[in-house]
């Protein structure tokens, strides 16, 4: 987990759906109040990233495609499917699939993929949930870019926290 970070540009090659799958059952395992589930990930490939990239466009009020869809050849894109519950609120529903996100692209990165989060603000708009045919319950929290690690890489790496900083004793 110290190792992971994201990568903002990858090459052509991307897991094969077995690979994808095992990382999806790693992530799985992710804390989830009463097992709800409320979670599913949606895998775009090839032609796919082109129809995402109208999407966005349509969503932005601009002719054609976005090319951004076309910076690795895997995305996969996350989305909370948060049913009712009187025990588990939305927000908990959506902290358990942000958590599957978090998990599978730790899995992924552990495979040897370059993974990269993405958003923007057309990640909620009306003509990217159509793209993804998302039910009224369904929310994108945004996808996983995928692909090859490339071999010169040149991120930079943030600097590992101070955990100190971040752990105080509760308020008397
Ligand atoms: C929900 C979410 C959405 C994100 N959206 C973007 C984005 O659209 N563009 C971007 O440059 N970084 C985005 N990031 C941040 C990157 O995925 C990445 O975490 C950041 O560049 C820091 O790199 P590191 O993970 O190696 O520390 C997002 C992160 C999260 C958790």
């Amino acid at each position: 987990m110290l190792a992971r970070r994201s990568m903002s540009r990858v090459t052509d090659e991307a897991p094969t759906r077995e690979q994808l799958l095992a990382a999806i059952a790693a992530a799985g395992r992710v804390a989830d109040h009463s097992s709800m589930r409320p979670w599913r990930l949606i895998e775009l490939r090839g032609d796919d990233r082109e129809r995402l990239g109208r999407a966005i466009h349509k969503a932005e009020h601009k002719r054609g495609r976005s090319t951004k869809p076309l910076r690795a050849p895997l995305l996969i894109a996350v989305v909370a499917s948060v049913r009712k519950s009187g025990k588990v609120p939305d927000w908990e529903q959506e902290a358990v699939a942000s958590g599957v996100a978090h998990m599978l692209s730790l899995a992924l990165d552990e495979q040897g993929w370059g993974v990269f989060w993405r958003t923007g603000e057309y990640t909620r708009s009306k003509a990217v949930a159509k793209a993804h045919k998302l039910a009224k319950n369904e929310r994108l929290l945004g996808w996983l870019y995928v692909g090859g690690k490339p071999v010169r890489e040149r991120e930079t790496r943030r600097k590992t926290i101070d955990p100190e900083s971040f752990l105080s004793a509760m308020p008397r």
